[in-house]
């Protein structure tokens, strides 16, 4: 798999739309019905890994023909996380992150695993101190080209895979009070309603975006501790 990648890692300053290629459309899902492409063309993931070099189009498979072609709604049925992560401006860069994770990508589109997204606001994700697939330690024993050659692009997927997988929990429904760990760490998270509804960290839930046959979309104002 590895080589029928090419990470084209954008480490500029600012997280915004500038950061972006739309490579990888159209990939594994049919279209999105007409009220949803405005928002869902407008993604602009940060980093953009799913280039096949061998030639245009998308590396993902063709759509599955026994998948309707226009999901009527969100309101449960055949659509995906996958379908519906697009829909919010406000966790967009999280939405890009997961695009460019493709064992992620893969589970939100998969009827037969549910999922509870906690999407962080972009706003969140923009107050990081670093970029999330920045470690300092990678700095520490690399220096500052920690992320640069082919290498460096590995290790930059590794480092956004692991925080993507830390704002994915491997359940839904998914009840107050109970225990659960992510998909991709080891620490207990729960929720409880106290002064709004707050996971650990006293990080709030800002609202369930979505629900889906495959799970929920959660909107966080904070992004987990994921090192
Ligand atoms: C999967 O999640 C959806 C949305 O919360 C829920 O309706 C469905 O019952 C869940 N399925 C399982 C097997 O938990």
């Amino acid at each position: 798999m590895k080589s029928l990648f090419v990470p084209v890692l954008a480490f500029s300053a600012a997280v915004s739309s500038q950061l972006v290629l739309p490579l990888f459309r159209g990939g594994s899902r049919p279209p999105a019905p007409p009220s949803l492409q405005p928002l869902a063309r407008s993604q602009t993931p940060l980093v953009n890994i799913l280039v096949d070099p061998a030639g245009p189009g998308p590396v993902m498979p063709p759509p599955d023909p026994s998948r309707p072609v226009d999901p009527p709604s969100n309101s449960g049925g055949d659509v995906m996380l996958s379908d519906v992560m697009g829909r919010d401006r406000s966790i967009n860069l999280f939405a890009g992150f997961v695009r460019d994770i493709e064992s992620a990508s893969q589970r939100l589109d998969d009827s037969s695993k549910n999922t509870t997204v906690l999407a962080p606001l972009n706003s969140a994700v923009e107050k990081l101190p670093r970029k999330p697939w920045e470690d300092p330690r990678d700095y520490g024993t690399l220096g500052p080209n920690a992320y640069e050659g082919d290498d460096g692009q590995d290790r930059a997927l590794r480092n956004l895979r692991r925080f993507v997988e830390a704002h994915m929990l491997p359940v839904n429904p998914w009840p107050a009070g109970e225990k659960v760990k992510a998909i991709g760490d080891d620490l207990d998270i729960w929720w409880e309603d106290k002064d709004g509804t707050k996971l650990p960290g006293n990080i709030e839930v800002v609202s369930i975006a979505s629900t889906v046959a495959n799970g929920q979309v959660w909107i966080l104002k904070g992004v987990r501790n994921y090192a």
